[in-house]
């Protein structure tokens, strides 16, 4: 029987897909998963079994020019990501696309042209902003709660054996081997992993002026990077950022991310636990009641029900703004949720990292000149 539900399609059923994706539209009201794409025949026939979904296309193009489906998440590897972009803007489909959103930004100004032109609603998937910890960050900073920001730093590791050691390792399977040995992703572990903290670091703190980084490939059996520190400066203040990545780290399987944010008055220290547990985000700020007294400590945790998840809010805000309907059920302004000018903005500072590394300068931002950085 039809219903009015919107129609959506999900391109790309792997990880992020069943973390993220298709079991929150699967829940939602608002919603019916019409058809899902993979070339993976199991990962395929897998979605199609758990969310009862109709239909499933081997080829991506075949869900993107179906006519039924009127809104898609672009959950495939980095390198599809513009090609299906720019194919589902011309059939006016709505548009949620992983991060990085493009390989370079020649192809995220085309994508960038077909949405402009579609008029399609796009949403860059950095999906952190949504997290309930990080959107208290935003309002407390906002509110000057710690006074004038004056450094931000981001340490996120992930501890990836050496595929020459163990290339059959479970994290490996988890995460897929692509990512560590595919040329075709344009980049390592800062392409995959810095467009969520250079996205926070924007909305925080405001436009990047330089890039300066240092980056590595410590394992040589992958095809990109696996170690990177990137320093960043602001336009409109003298913050600094410091955002450290690491694949080559040893510590627990999934990893620490934590940062510091030193203000006038105070210093958050953020924890997040592993990204796709239930545990919730802590923060501590400490501060002097006065200008005299110790300093004191205030802890602060955050719901992490699956409805307040991060990916749950994204995609019920991508889905509000598709109805047209206001944001406040998820408690999050619409225009903080993130663009596609958003997801270039991070995709830039990314190759912006890689040119630094590449001439050994500051890069001032808006990017003029990239070329990818060889590990031969
Ligand atoms: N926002 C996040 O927190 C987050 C987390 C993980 C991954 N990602 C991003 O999501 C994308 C997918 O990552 P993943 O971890 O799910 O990878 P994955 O390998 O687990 O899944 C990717 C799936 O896409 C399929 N695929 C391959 N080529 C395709 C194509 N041309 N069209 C459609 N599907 C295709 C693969 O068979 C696989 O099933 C990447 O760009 C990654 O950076 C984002």
């Amino acid at each position: 029987m039809p219903n009015n539900k919107l129609k959506i399609g999900v391109l790309g059923c792997g990880t992020v897909a069943n973390i993220g994706h298709l079991p929150i539209y699967h829940k939602s009201s608002l919603t019916e998963i019409e058809a899902v794409s993979d070339p993976l025949e199991s990962h395929l026939k897998q979605a199609q079994k758990l969310y009862n979904v109709p239909k499933a296309y081997k080829k991506p193009e075949d869900l993107l020019d179906d006519p039924n489906i009127e809104a898609v998440s672009i959950c495939s590897p980095h390198w599809a990501h513009a090609e299906q972009v720019i194919r589902a803007a011309r059939n006016g489909k709505h548009i949620l696309c992983e991060k990085p959103i493009g390989l370079n930004l020649v192809e995220v100004n085309k994508m960038i042209k077909a949405v402009e032109k579609n008029n399609v609603i796009f949403q860059t998937a950095t999906q952190k902003r949504f997290d309930l910890g990080f959107q208290f960050i935003k309002e407390k900073i906002f509110k000057k709660e710690i006074g004038d920001i004056i450094q931000a730093s981001i340490y996120w590791y992930h501890s990836m054996p050496d595929l020459g050691l163990n290339p059959r390792n479970d994290l490996i399977q988890e995460v897929g081997l692509w990512r560590l040995t595919d040329e075709k992703c344009g980049g390592g572990d800062l392409i995959d992993h810095g467009p969520h903290y250079f996205d926070l670091l924007r909305w925080w703190f405001g436009e990047i002026k330089s890039v300066s980084a240092q980056i590595r490939r410590v394992h040589k059996t992958r095809a990109y990077e696996d170690h990177s520190t990137v320093l960043l400066s602001f336009k409109k203040s003298d913050i600094t950022a410091i955002f450290e990545r690491s694949e080559a780290y040893f510590g627990s399987v999934y990893g620490e991310e934590l940062g510091r944010i030193h203000g006038t008055k105070g210093t958050y220290f953020f924890d997040v636990p592993h990204e796709y547990s239930l545990k919730p985000m802590t923060l501590k700020k400490h501060f002097r009641r006065n200008k005299t007294s110790k300093i004191s400590e205030v802890e602060t945790t955050f719901p992490k029900d699956r409805w307040n998840l991060s990916y749950a809010r994204e995609i019920r805000s991508f889905i509000n703004n598709i109805l047209g309907r206001s944001n406040e059920d998820v408690g999050f302004p619409q225009e903080w949720i993130p663009t596609i000018y958003d997801g270039k903005a991070g995709l830039e500072i990314v190759l912006a990292s890689y040119e630094s590394q590449r001439t050994q300068s500051t890069i001032q931002l808006p990017l003029k000149e990239y070329r990818p950085l060889v590990w031969h």
